[in-house]
């Protein structure tokens, strides 16, 4: 019998997520972390969650702050992605060197991102090995027409243009 919990990591691998960068004034310091968990839950009233990992700096930063700003990665930023997520040796969570912005809540904007929601916390919620917290949308800003940029089996990828024609899809699953 599989772990249901391993079977669910690996079966999420081949689920898309896109990618974004969530960030907060920690301190008065700018903060972003890489954050895939993130969804829509309500539009009236509008509401957002990410879900962040117990046990890491990025979590205490993030369940602790009363404002976030969630920055949606476009395909050609998976180096932002990588930086914010601490796995760059030169850049690890700085903001240095890219283009940004004050939000009108204090968290730092990536101006060549798809787009930006910003939120003031409105719950948090602890669940298992995950806080998920909820934001209240105060203010919304689509800033680039670009394809987002996808995690996928452990990688970037970005989408594709077209999905299969409907006959090329019943040949993929003739056997239904
Ligand atoms: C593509 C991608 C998606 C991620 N999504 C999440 C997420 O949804 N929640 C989370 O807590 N960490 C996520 N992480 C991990 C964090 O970005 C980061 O690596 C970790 O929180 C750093 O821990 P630290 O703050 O203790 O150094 C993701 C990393 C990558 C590369």
């Amino acid at each position: 019998l599989q772990d249901t919990g391993e079977g669910l990591k690996q079966l999420m691998r081949s689920y898309p997520q896109a990618v974004t960068v969530v960030t907060t004034a920690n301190r008065g310091e700018p903060f972003g972390v890489t954050v895939s968990a993130f969804s829509t839950i309500s539009l009236d009233p509008p509401l957002v969650m990410v879900s962040m990992t117990k046990g890491t700096a990025a979590h205490d930063v993030i369940s602790g702050a009363s404002h976030f700003a969630v920055n949606i990665l476009a395909a050609d930023q998976a180096k932002i992605s990588e930086r914010f997520a601490g796995r760059s040796e030169s850049h690890k969570f700085s903001f240095e060197g890219l283009a940004v912005e004050k939000a009108e809540n204090g968290c730092t904007l990536i101006r060549t991102a798809v787009g930006h929601i910003e939120c003031t916390r409105a719950s948090s919620h602890d669940e298992g090995d995950h806080t998920v917290i909820m934001g209240k949308v105060t203010r919304v800003k689509h800033s680039h027409d670009a394809p987002p940029l996808l995690y996928y089996k452990r990688g970037y990828t970005t989408v594709a243009s077209t999905v299969p024609t409907p006959s090329a899809a019943d040949s993929l699953f003739g056997e239904w």
